[in-house]
């Protein structure tokens, strides 16, 4: 009960590395925020945290509206009065090169990916300032260290979240308030088979082409969204209190290579 008495928000908690992080965080005591923009997943994600005995509230937002952001945490501290930690996990992941991005998909990332992370920062600071405590953890990306290919508008808004985690910890850490980001490389969530990166209906078929394309990670295959969660909960929880500004790969290896 790493989290018990704290209370969390969790930013796009509807699906993937964010619901395992809400599940992990239930079964780890903390009541919960849980947002995102999908009310049907949200609530659902809702119900699995108050199984586990904890409360838990889903609250249906649109992170890259700062009204949106504010309702969040104007509902954390009605229902709850405390925010404990920050966990800003929701983003966009998009492709291009400098030639080929677009103006729109340019904005779309850094709208989501960028400035929906500062603009929860700010407003959980006053608070976190107040009590004299506070853990966030940004959802960076092995890509906040180092680049690939044909991704480059998303890579420039993770990088900006590895930089943006290492000065708000310079800015905050007399504050009593910790700032990290868990960096996860490739990690195997539902969206994938949403977008299609899989296609086919043999399941035999399906295995063997997602297994031949993690061959890449000196683990041999992708993360799990849980093993993600793990690495928040450390960044999250008093099992970290002497790291801040840290950027946590979680990785499989790929970036040793
Ligand atoms: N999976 C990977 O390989 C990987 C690797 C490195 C980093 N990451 C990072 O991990 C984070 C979570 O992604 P995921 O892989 O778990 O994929 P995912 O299942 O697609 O999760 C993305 C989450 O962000 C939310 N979201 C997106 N835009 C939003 C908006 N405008 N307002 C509110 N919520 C929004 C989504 O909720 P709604 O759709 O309901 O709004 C969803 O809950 C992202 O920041 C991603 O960049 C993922």
């Amino acid at each position: 009960m790493k989290l018990k008495n704290k209370t969390a928000i969790i930013t796009g908690g509807t699906s993937g590395i964010g619901k395992a992080t809400a599940l992990l965080f239930a079964e780890e005591g903390a009541n919960l925020i849980v947002t995102g923009r999908r009310a049907d997943k949200g609530k659902a994600v809702e119900t699995e945290c108050r199984r586990k005995g904890v409360r838990c509230v889903f609250v249906e937002a649109d992170h890259t509206r700062l009204e949106d952001c504010q309702r969040v945490v104007d509902a954390t501290l009605k229902e709850f009065g405390q925010i404990d930690v920050l966990f800003n996990n929701a983003g966009i992941v998009t492709k291009g090169t400098a030639e080929s991005t677009s103006e729109e998909v340019w904005r779309d990332t850094f709208d989501i990916n960028v400035t929906a992370v500062w603009h929860m920062c700010k407003l959980v600071l006053p608070h976190m300032k107040e009590r004299g405590r506070g853990a966030i953890v940004n959802n960076g990306s092995d890509w906040s260290l180092v680049a690939g290919r044909n991704a480059l508008p998303y890579i420039m808004s993770k990088g900006a979240v590895g930089m943006l985690t290492k000065a708000m910890a310079l800015d905050h850490a007399r504050e009593g308030i910790r700032v990290n980001a868990v960096c996860p490389g490739d990690t195997f969530v539902d969206r994938w088979m949403e977008k299609g990166y899989f296609e086919g209906s043999d399941p035999v078929k399906i295995e063997e082409a997602i297994r031949e394309a993690s061959e890449y990670i000196p683990l041999g295959r992708f993360g799990q969204p849980e093993e993600i969660a793990r690495a928040v909960l450390f960044l999250a929880s008093d099992d970290s209190t002497f790291v801040t500004g840290h950027l946590l790969l979680v990785d499989g290896g790929n970036t040793a290579q």
